[in-house]
């Protein structure tokens, strides 16, 4: 089948595109209000965009009439932010914290989680979490119609990981148990691992 984006519907393009990009990790992203509100959702459109200095990403839909949601808004305020991993312990709190509680609500809160302070920002991180990273803004790429997304690039400038996450500088990933989204309301956990060398280029063959 070939389909051209531009003879479909915003929800159609949509659904293309959460079930042809999967599985994705999860970012459950903590911000803070100008109030002093804990902010936390969960995101997918979630990736490493860069190790020297390390870099992520998120991208936040804007809503119906442009508005950015709590997270963007909070970012471009406070030029913070902290990225969890989200683990298959915490998989329903997290989903929790997705829906759409006003400003002056903490999601980390009503989903039963607690917060720490971070180290060198401002933004709390939630306790429960094996992994937390973070962010200092870099920059904000505003994309698409209307525009229909916030591109949030940020800085880690403090990894936290559970000791028993870690072993000679590399992560348990298994420990971790990380969850991924597929599309709608599907998740997918880790599946057979193997292992794969990279090709070498010889001259004249690759081995
Ligand atoms: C697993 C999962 C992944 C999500 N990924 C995204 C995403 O990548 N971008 C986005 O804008 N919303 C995403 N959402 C929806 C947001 O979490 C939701 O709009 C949330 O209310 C935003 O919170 P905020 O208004 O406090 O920023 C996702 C929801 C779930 C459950």
């Amino acid at each position: 089948m070939r389909l051209d984006p531009k003879d479909l519907s915003d929800l159609e393009v949509y659904k293309l595109l959460i079930g042809l990009v999967t599985p994705r990790p999860i970012a459950f992203v903590t911000t803070l209000s100008e109030t002093g509100t804990v902010n936390a959702a969960p995101f997918s459109f979630f990736n490493v965009v860069c190790d020297d200095p390390p870099m992520l990403s998120i991208a936040v839909g804007r809503k119906d009439g442009g508005e950015c949601k709590d997270t963007s808004r909070n970012i471009r305020n406070s030029g913070e932010f902290v990225i969890h991993v989200t683990e298959e312990k915490l998989i329903e709190q997290i989903n929790h914290c997705s829906c759409p509680y006003p400003p002056n609500i903490s999601e980390v809160e009503r989903a039963g989680l607690h917060t720490i302070p971070s180290e060198k920002i401002k933004v709390p991180r939630v306790g429960e979490c094996s992994v937390a990273m973070e962010c200092k803004l870099h920059q904000i790429l505003e994309l698409g119609n209307g525009p229909a997304y916030d591109l949030i690039i940020g800085e880690v400038v403090c990894f936290h990981v559970d000791d028993r996450m870690i072993e000679n500088g590399r992560i348990k990933v298994e420990e971790l148990s990380p969850v991924a989204r597929l599309a709608g309301t599907e998740y997918t956990k880790l599946g057979d691992r193997f292992s794969l060398d990279r090709p070498k280029y010889t001259g004249d063959r690759s081995v």
